[in-house]
């Protein structure tokens, strides 16, 4: 198969593209600041429309999206443009050349108001910037395109040098501090690119449209990953200390709980995804046998 990636150059894609290539399809790689990749600005109506038309994929991965959620909050209008009207722009070439089409949203549309984990027909109500577009986005392409499939990811681990997130921060401000505060009171579903990609992709395979949760199995605050952390460095002297969310200084209201649960896979007996403690675990000794955790492991920089 013929897929076009947009914002191939992020965490997303590093675990998605190697995997496509390996199942023997052809991968066009787009992003808006990689000067290895087609330049492709998902604002920019026109000049997606006549990329589509000169590359003609059979299927797309829409991963492009401002995904910082403080520079989010700080700039909805820009953000709207990327992660909302870039989404209508996108539906509307894939519909011209006949494409299906594959957007990643988030559990950020959801509220936090729930007891218990968000399944998919959970009404959705977002709290933040990030949330309200990536959810407009999900509308656009509902209403454009009938060959769709959206897949709403939880907090990503993943990405090695490109890890932005939560696992690549801690790790980050482990290298100089032996003290972090970490909200205890906020819960999320981690969610492993590898993992996400494949049981992505098996969905995509079978040609079972339409809108998914997909996450590993379970919930947990950062807190709880910040802990899994240490201990598996194996940092004794390192103390995590447990805070409100409402003592953690951000612009950027969030839910108390994303938590989900892939309901609908669960339904299909297609749940194929670890727990987020696994999924964790594996990407840590991924990252140790790289050799990326050699200097905070041995606590080398810790004043
Ligand atoms: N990260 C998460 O925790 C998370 C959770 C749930 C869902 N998701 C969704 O999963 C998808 C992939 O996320 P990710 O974690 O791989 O994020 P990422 O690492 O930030 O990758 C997004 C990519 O899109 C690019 N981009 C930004 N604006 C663009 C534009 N106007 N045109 C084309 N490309 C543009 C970014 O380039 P620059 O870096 O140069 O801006 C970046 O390379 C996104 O749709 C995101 O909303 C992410």
């Amino acid at each position: 198969m013929k897929y076009l990636i947009t914002g191939a150059n992020g965490m997303l894609a590093s675990a998605l593209c190697p995997i496509l290539t390996e199942r023997g399809n052809e991968v066009i790689s787009t992003d808006i600041n990689a000067p290895e990749m087609n330049a492709l600005d998902v604002r920019d109506s026109e000049g997606v429309m006549s990329f589509f038309r000169k590359n003609r994929p059979e299927v797309v991965m829409h991963l492009a999206a401002a995904t910082d959620m403080d520079m989010c909050q700080k700039n909805p209008e820009d953000t709207y443009a990327i992660n909302a009207r870039g989404v209508r722009n996108v539906a509307c070439a894939c519909k011209e050349v006949s494409a299906e089409m594959v957007y990643v949203s988030t559990g950020a549309v959801f509220d936090g108001k729930k007891d218990g984990p968000y399944i998919e027909s959970d009404r959705t109500n977002p709290l933040n910037i990030y949330g309200e577009t990536k959810l407009a986005g999900e509308h656009f392409l509902q209403d454009i395109l009938k060959k769709h499939y959206i897949f709403r990811a939880g907090w990503i681990i993943g990405g090695f040098e490109k890890d932005i997130k939560f696992v690549g921060k801690t790790l980050e401000l482990l290298r100089t501090r032996k003290e972090l505060n970490m909200v205890s009171d906020r819960f999320g579903s981690p969610t492993c690119v590898e993992d996400f990609s494949r049981n992505m992709l098996k969905i995509v395979e079978a040609g079972l449209y339409g809108l998914y949760h997909l996450v590993n199995k379970g919930g947990c605050s950062r807190y709880d990953m910040a802990k899994k952390i240490v201990n598996f460095l194996g940092r004794d002297d390192i103390k995590i200390t447990p805070i409100r969310n409402i003592d953690y200084p951000s612009v950027t209201p969030r839910a108390r709980t994303e938590i989900m649960t892939n309901h609908k896979l669960q339904e299909a007996g297609m749940d194929d995804m670890v727990s987020w403690e696994k999924a964790l675990h594996n990407y840590l000794e991924k990252l140790k046998s790289k050799k990326l955790l050699d200097r905070v492991m041995l606590g080398d920089g810790v004043a």
